[in-house]
């Protein structure tokens, strides 16, 4: 049998940067952008797997820097590494004119990339902060977006556009493989890292989230600071069978989780936080544009999430997102809510 090594090589070895030219069928600058934008967020996803790896050995990993972020958060040392990891890998490459993320109250602008650079990117460096200390699986969402001119005044406002001006958007996920998910607007990939080869490559094309799973996904120590509606939906998948609850305190590996094999995850407004926890720009728009590219669904309970319009940088949003079927259901249950509110209302002279 004659051997071939283009066989080998289209085998094993999808790597991706190759996928997103293949994905955009072109070799035109556009292309040749995502695609050296996307090399540039995995070598970041590659150094911050390494330090993470062996963050327990490492001197000054773990723990946090005593300082509090714009969310108010206490900052790890890690929140920041990760951080600068993604700034240093964008700062000279010529294609990105501004970075926004959890850890910068304000947007980091790059004059020497623009206007050749085109694009933002808006990250939530390390997700899923509380396990880093415990060796448990964190992540890094990201999403690119079109720069909207190159006037230093107009930075970050630019920035305060609904979720459907995404150009592409994904996670890393740091388990015990670092995984890089990822949509152009293609469907959604999942590449795993080989740390042989320092390579992502291919494992799953084109995955697709089934209409309805079984993982319910939610912080319920929250259950009484929750609005009624969502307690009804807690209390519907507590009475019937075929529910199972998994919640690891990172919202990438529950979404990772989902996305998979089916099911909701919901971080919905409390008492103490009326919008939740979670960040439109940097969390819940990149993940909402990801699973909807994958057949899933999101909303912020009464609304699509993508058609959210940010009116500043960390603005946050109720999440509920997953199976298509699933986030109806919850939805289902806040519109009866609605209408129960709205019928007293008129009963009451
Ligand atoms: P971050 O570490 O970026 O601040 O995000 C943590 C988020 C999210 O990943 C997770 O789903 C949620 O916070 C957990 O919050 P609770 O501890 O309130 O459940
Ligand atoms: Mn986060
Ligand atoms: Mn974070």
């Amino acid at each position: 049998m004659e051997l071939s090594y283009d066989y080998a090589l289209d085998r094993d070895c999808t790597t991706l940067s190759r996928h997103v030219l293949q994905q955009l069928q072109s070799f035109g600058p556009e292309a040749q952008d995502l695609s050296a934008i996307m090399s540039r967020i995995a070598l970041a996803g590659k150094i911050i797997s390494r330090r993470l790896s062996r963050a327990g050995l490492v001197e000054g990993a773990l723990g946090f820097t005593g300082d509090i972020n714009v969310q108010g958060e206490a900052v790890k040392k890690m929140d920041l590494f990760a951080n600068e990891v993604f700034i240093a890998v964008f700062k000279q490459s010529g294609l990105v004119c501004q970075m926004a993320s959890e850890e910068m109250e304000k947007p980091y602008y790059i004059p020497e990339n623009c206007p050749i650079g085109r694009y933002s990117l808006l990250y939530d460096p390390i997700d899923g902060s509380s396990n880093v200390d415990i060796n448990l699986n964190v992540g890094s969402i990201f999403s690119i977006r079109q720069q909207a001119g190159d006037d230093p005044e107009q930075i970050g406002a630019n920035l305060l556009q609904n979720g459907h001006h995404q150009l592409a958007s994904g996670y890393i996920l740091y388990g015990p493989s670092t995984m890089l998910v990822y949509s152009i607007g293609t469907g959604v990939h999942s590449f795993t890292l080989d740390p042989s080869l320092g390579e992502f490559i291919l494992s799953s094309e084109n995955v697709r989230i089934p209409n309805h799973g079984p993982i319910y996904s939610v912080n319920e120590g929250n259950f009484w600071q929750w609005d009624d509606a969502i307690r009804d939906f807690i209390r519907y998948v507590h009475r019937h069978e075929g529910y199972t609850a998994r919640y690891s305190g990172a919202l990438v590996g529950d979404i990772h989780r989902i996305l998979f094999q089916g099911g909701v995850f919901l971080y919905p407004g409390t008492l103490k936080d009326p919008q939740g926890k979670l960040r439109l720009l940097y969390e819940s728009a990149p993940l909402a544009f990801l699973i909807e590219q994958a057949g899933g669904a999101a909303s912020t309970g009464v609304r699509p999430l993508l058609n959210e319009m940010p009116q500043y940088l960390h603005q946050r949003t109720p999440l509920i997102i997953g199976s298509k079927e699933d986030v109806a259901l919850v939805e289902s249950f806040i519109e009866e809510r609605i209408k129960l509110d709205r019928d007293k209302l008129q009963v009451t002279p």
